[in-house]
């Protein structure tokens, strides 16, 4: 029984109150009991609209539609694109509803939540997500220990991007404006309403409890493809809202192993190219190897978005840039170690913090004249 339903405005043939967008693939069998589920919401006196996005599944979902025959129920049959997340964007696009909600086909997300959704946003969040781990929130048994782990793990990545318990949820709700001022919105992967409360920019998102239920009908498309999209979402995401560590972080890994790469280099050189090479001539090659490979994988990993940029000017700035820490840090030590100046311990120390302070003054200068970001 649905009562006391938050007031929306006026019925309008244009323009209904809420608008619900359900992603499909392979799910005729479960959109007839979820649409009787809404008739009763909309019966209360909701007024709201359904657009379903059907990724041409080809199973009886259209002929299913078509038979129901329902003013309130638009069905979007795409041919040619594939994809959960692009599938709900290009269900908004079509949304006419002052309210946006995003749920899922399969009954994993009860409907009757819908007025909560509205009542919260009324109150003045900015977005709402049903939520499976705030009090009163439920997950059907039968979860396998992996699946259990695996949307923690997942939570926990997102943890950076935001304090919501069950950032992973598909079951969302936003007002239209909040949409529509979003930037960049880059559909990859499952995770939309991640990337919604991210690029949405929210800050008062409101996790409604539900009651997560397990599918009944046809199967679940998460496959081991699409989770291996997350790390490349979680990446993109962190790579637009922290752009000065998405950079720094890798390119001190980077420098990292290029340490590694150099101590191997010269240990080779000693073995094979003794007689061919001087020492001098030894380890002049093996920096600029490594400076090849601090290079390459800077360009890849930590400058990711200067990728369009010439290469050639790119790698004579970079050669230019790091030539100046690698000479006085091949000064210095010898003088270290020519007078006996420092022990030991103290030496390390400081090739440490001189280590250090040239991956930031690198990083700092490669940024600003090598790598430079399209304005
Ligand atoms: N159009 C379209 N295209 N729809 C899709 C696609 C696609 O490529 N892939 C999945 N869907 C639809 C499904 O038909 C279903 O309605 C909904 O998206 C969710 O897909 P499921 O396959 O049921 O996903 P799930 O149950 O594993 O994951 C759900 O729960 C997770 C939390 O445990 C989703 O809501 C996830 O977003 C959520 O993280
Ligand atoms: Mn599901």
């Amino acid at each position: 029984m649905i009562d006391d339903l938050p007031k929306t405005s006026p019925r309008n043939e244009d323009r209904p109150a809420v608008s619900i967008v359900v992603p499909t693939f392979r799910e005729a069998d479960s959109l007839p009991p979820l649409l009787d589920r809404i008739a009763e919401i909309r019966q209360a006196g909701m007024d709201l609209e359904v657009i379903i996005v059907d990724d041409d599944s080809n199973d009886g979902t259209e002929a299913c539609i078509a038979d129901r025959n329902c003013p309130w129920v638009t069905l979007i049959t795409r041919k040619d694109a594939r994809g959960l997340s692009s599938a709900v964007l290009c269900g908004l696009e079509a949304a006419r509803g002052e309210t946006l909600v995003v749920m899922d086909a399969d009954l994993s997300h009860p409907p009757e939540a819908i007025p909560d959704f509205q009542r919260a946003l009324d109150a003045g969040a900015d977005f709402v997500v049903g939520s499976r781990y705030v009090s009163g929130g439920t997950t059907e048994d039968g979860w396998g220990v992996l699946r259990w782990v695996n949307s923690k793990v997942a939570t926990l990545m997102a943890r950076p991007f935001t304090k919501v318990r069950d950032p992973m949820s598909g079951y969302l709700g936003f007002r239209r404006h909040t949409w529509s001022d979003a930037v960049d919105l880059d559909p990859v992967g499952y995770k939309i309403g991640l990337e919604l409360i991210v690029k949405c920019r929210c800050t008062h998102v409101k996790e409604v409890p539900i009651h997560f239920s397990t599918r009944r009908h046809g199967e679940s498309k998460l496959s081991l493809r699409v989770q291996a999209q997350y790390f490349v979402h979680i990446l993109r995401l962190a790579r637009w809202k922290f752009p000065g560590w998405s950079s720094f972080v890798p390119f001190a890994l980077v420098g990292v192993t290029g340490v590694g790469v150099y101590v191997g280099l010269l240990w080779l050189f000693e073995l094979m190219l003794q007689n061919v090479l001087s020492e001098d001539m030894r380890i002049i090659l093996a920096i600029l190897l490594t400076m090849m490979w601090n290079f390459i994988f800077d360009r890849w990993l930590a400058f990711w978005y200067a990728r369009r940029d010439s290469l050639l000017r790119q790698l004579v700035g970079f050669i230019a840039v790091c030539s100046i820490p690698v000479v006085i840090n091949f000064f210095v030590t010898r003088w270290l170690i020519g007078d006996q100046f420092v022990t030991p311990a103290a030496g390390m120390l400081g090739a440490l913090a001189g280590s250090v302070a040239g991956v930031v003054f690198n990083w700092f200068v490669v940024r600003a004249f090598v790598f430079k970001r399209a304005s």
